[in-house]
């Protein structure tokens, strides 16, 4: 090979390199983890069109997003106002230290203080939910402490007499954490509570999954017929182990940057198609990226949500904007704030 094509093809690989360097680059998340990033946070308020105690109303399809407290039934009464609903779907922060960070939105406090924050909220969610709801509750339990507070949370629920346990869900997740020496932690547990006797609707329950497994003969009008003959589709329910959902990483769609505890919008997609109709009113007090938010403009339901941080409440308006700019369901690894860049 001669020297100048030696060059060119050196320099063609260099920039090769340079190129897939840069492109590595563009696809950091953007922003850190926001709620443990003071600085980022300071500057951030000041794009922040809610403060706290005020409530934003979408002029397109009725949604409504606040800066409120989910503990306080003034606040929760204020975005609600006198309207019911047929479903809750809540993910409060989990009483355990998130990655190791101890912040004021996903931090860790006492267990007593902890569950009394809880019977407020769901004394609120109570006291707005139809006859006939759904309640749906995601919880963690921390091995280090006791598992808490998921038990903690089961037995204060027993005293909400009109609330009846339907369901206990483990939703698997790709990528755990954990040690050589442990099972590695990929639940995610999401409790699920009914007052009166709402509809279900079970073709939401149908996952992508083909069933595989013939077998269990049963005689039908004298026939033996197999279980794949008898079912009502070809795929397997999801049942109460929710094993095909994706977690949600910073290379998806879907993705907030800076949102340490983003639900993902399959999941919550899920529980909507089962627990609601259109046109209904879905609540969610602990709205952070805004995810129930999207399902609801996506499967034609209206959606009240709030969180105590005007951060994420504008995070969550922001993105229902941009749904409906691009049709994306979010920035992927792209900045929320561009004005951060300007
Ligand atoms: C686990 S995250 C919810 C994640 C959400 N499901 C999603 O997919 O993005 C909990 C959120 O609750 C908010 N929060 C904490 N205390 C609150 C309170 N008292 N009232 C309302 N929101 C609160 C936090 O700021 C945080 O954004």
């Amino acid at each position: 090979m001669n020297t100048a094509k030696q060059t060119a093809l050196f320099s063609s690989a260099e920039a090769a390199q340079r190129q897939q360097k840069k492109a590595r680059g563009a696809t950091k998340e953007c922003l850190p983890r926001l709620d443990a990033h003071p600085e980022t946070r300071e500057r951030l308020l000041s794009f922040c069109r809610l403060q706290a105690g005020e409530v934003w109303h979408d002029p397109v399809h009725g949604h409504r997003v606040g800066v409120l407290d989910a503990a306080d039934r003034a606040d929760v009464l204020k975005v609600v106002e006198d309207e019911k609903t047929p479903l809750v779907i809540n993910d409060p922060p989990y009483n355990v230290r998130a990655g190791n960070a101890n912040t004021i939105n996903l931090g860790k406090i006492d267990l007593d203080e902890y569950l009394e924050f809880s019977r407020k909220w769901v004394q609120n969610a109570l006291e707005i939910m139809d006859e006939n709801a759904h309640l749906y509750v995601w919880i963690g339990a921390d091995h280090t402490d006791n598992f808490q507070p998921l038990p903690d949370f089961i037995m204060m629920m027993r005293k909400f007499q009109e609330l009846r346990p339907r369901n206990f869900i483990t939703m698997r997740n790709q990528r755990g954490y954990g040690t050589q020496k442990n099972w590695m932690w990929v639940r995610q547990e999401l409790l699920y509570y009914v007052k009166g006797n709402p509809p279900f609707n079970v073709a939401a329950e149908y996952t992508d999954i083909p069933k595989i497994l013939r077998g269990y003969y049963k005689e039908v009008n004298g026939r033996f017929t197999e279980n794949l003959e008898r079912s009502k589709s070809e795929n397997i329910r999801a049942g109460n182990v929710w094993v095909d959902i994706q977690q949600v990483f910073y290379r998806m769609e879907e993705n907030v940057p800076g949102c340490y505890a983003q639900k993902p919008l399959k999941a919550i997609e899920r529980m909507m198609l089962a627990s609601s109709e259109e046109g209904n009113l879905i609540v969610d007090f602990f709205a952070h990226s805004g995810t129930t938010l999207i399902a609801g403009e996506k499967l034609n339901r209206r959606v009240y949500t709030f969180d105590i941080d005007p951060i994420f409440a504008e995070i969550t308006i922001r993105r229902l904007e941009h749904y409906r700019k691009t049709g994306k369901t979010v920035w992927q690894w792209r900045n929320p704030f561009p004005e951060l860049e300007r």
